[in-house]
């Protein structure tokens, strides 16, 4: 069987892993709010202009997906994201053919879309993918900008504004998973670090609609557990935690409850850890 014959089969087989199709949303109509917490919207628009693809560092819910849509909004520019997993393929990104009544047809994957479309790709926690998925991404991310569509036979030159963007998690992920520096040194990097205390309560407060000092209550009771991120916490709590909590308080519910339920809860399984997390609350809020 030919190697086109063996891939139609393999996908009247097996449909495209989840998560893989990415949609193209058009830029953001309203301004997402994004609070700026570093140089990050300088140091992204001057890599947009000079075309440089990006990674964005920072740990789960510090606001990098945010970070991406306010971009998309700025710049004008179609987003399209890709959540990432270990069974994503090269083909899930690129594209594959189809079989559309009896024809088949060539069905660009989310990553062609976006440089066809000069889009913003966001290809959230890349290094969970498998390395012959990421090095598609070399031709794409150097000053060549191609993305080679093996199968369909096809070199497509990156429109001007498609900008490359990758996130990364440098808190839980092992050092097997690591992109390579072949991979990295393609990238600008922009670290999204924790807001300084009063910036985050602002973030809380303007997120969920909450007065500022029950904000800042919150944004305490995260500082005071952030540094058992050592001491057996996998994740130290986030600000999209305390966005939770503060939703639930803003829906009448206790401070000290929606901590429990929002944080603590969200943080561990371990019953004794989540015991000395509920007392750093009922410190906290008093
Ligand atoms: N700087 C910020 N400005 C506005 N909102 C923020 C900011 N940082 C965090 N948030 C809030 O935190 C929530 C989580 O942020 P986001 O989803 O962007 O995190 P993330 O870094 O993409 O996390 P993950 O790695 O888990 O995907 C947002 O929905 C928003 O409410
Ligand atoms: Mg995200």
């Amino acid at each position: 069987m030919s190697a086109r014959g063996a891939e139609l089969r393999e996908l009247a087989a097996a449909p495209a892993a989840p998560g893989a199709r990415g949609l193209l949303e058009p830029p953001p109509g309203e301004e997402p709010y994004y609070r700026p917490v570093g140089d990050e919207v300088e140091v992204f628009t001057a890599a947009a202009r000079d075309r440089l693809p990006v990674v964005l560092k920072g740990p789960t819910g510090c606001g990098k997906s945010r970070f991406v849509r306010y971009m998309a909004w700025r710049l004008a520019r179609p987003l399209v994201t890709v959540a990432c997993h270990d069974d994503l393929s090269a083909s899930d990104l690129t594209g594959r053919y189809l079989v559309r009544g009896g024809d088949t047809v060539w069905q660009d994957g989310p990553l062609t879309e976006a440089v066809r479309a000069g889009a913003i790709a966001y290809l959230d926690e890349l290094v969970e993918a498998r390395q012959d998925t990421v090095v598609v991404l070399h031709p794409l991310a150097d000053d060549r900008r191609l993305l080679p569509l093996e199968r369909a036979g096809e070199l497509v030159a990156a429109h001007p504004d498609f900008q490359l963007v990758i996130s990364y998690n440098p808190g839980y992920q092992s050092l097997a998973k690591e992109l390579k520096p072949s991979t990295r040194q393609r990238f600008i990097g922009i670290e999204l670090a924790l807001p300084a205390p009063e910036v985050e309560a602002e973030i809380v407060a303007r997120e969920t609609g909450v007065p500022l000092p029950t904000a800042a209550s919150l944004v305490r009771v995260a500082q005071r557990i952030r540094p058992l991120r050592d001491r057996g916490l996998a994740e130290a709590p986030s600000t999209r935690l305390l966005v939770h909590a503060a939703r639930l308080v803003q829906a009448g519910i206790d401070p000290a409850v929606a901590c429990r339920s929002a944080v603590c809860a969200a943080l561990t399984d371990d019953p004794e850890l989540e015991a000395t997390l509920a007392e750093i609350v009922a410190a906290t809020l008093g």
